[in-house]
């Protein structure tokens, strides 16, 4: 598991990577880009000072990490998520659950396009239960996925 600490200020939004992403820049640049996940996170921290947002991160190859992280998060003052399950986001009913039980708006991102991929990619199991879901645009993925949450934040009651 790695972390990035709280960058920025202003409400907090986890960000959250599942497994296999601790390779990025160096696994299948052709879907995911040559970016590094600290250079996603730095750029993350860089848009969340523009937007009055702070941003803190996550990695796990690990289900339960992120289940555990997605489950604490409202209780630790974490006002929304971005997440990138990887994999677990075809498969994992678990990670579904706890987004689901998250009590916070959580935007899925993906690098790549999943629906223009193999067959297997095609079905999101936690998707449905996503506050909104974005998918192909390479790292801006991460970046629009902050503005999402930063547009369903302002329209909180
Ligand atoms: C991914 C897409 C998934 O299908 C894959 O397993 C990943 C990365 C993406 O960001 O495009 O690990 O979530």
């Amino acid at each position: 598991m790695k972390t990035w600490p709280v960058a920025g200020q202003g409400p907090l939004v986890l960000v959250l990577h599942g497994p296999n992403l601790s390779s990025l820049g160096r696994r299948d640049p052709g879907h995911y880009g040559t970016l590094h996940l600290d250079q996603i996170m730095d750029r993350l921290a860089k848009l969340a000072g523009e937007l009055g947002l702070a941003v803190e991160g996550l990695q796990s190859d690990h289900e339960g990490d992120l289940v555990e992280a997605l489950l604490a998060a409202a209780g630790r003052g974490v006002a929304a998520a971005v997440c990138n399950p990887g994999a677990l986001a075809h498969t994992s009913y678990a990670v579904r659950d706890a987004v689901e039980a998250a009590g916070i708006p959580v935007v899925e991102v993906h690098l790549s396009n999943v629906h223009a991929r193999e067959r297997w990619r095609h079905h999101l199991a936690v998707a449905p239960v996503a506050a909104a879901v974005i998918a192909g645009m390479g790292p801006a993925s991460y970046d629009l996925g902050l503005r999402a949450a930063a547009d369903l934040l302002a329209r909180r009651p």
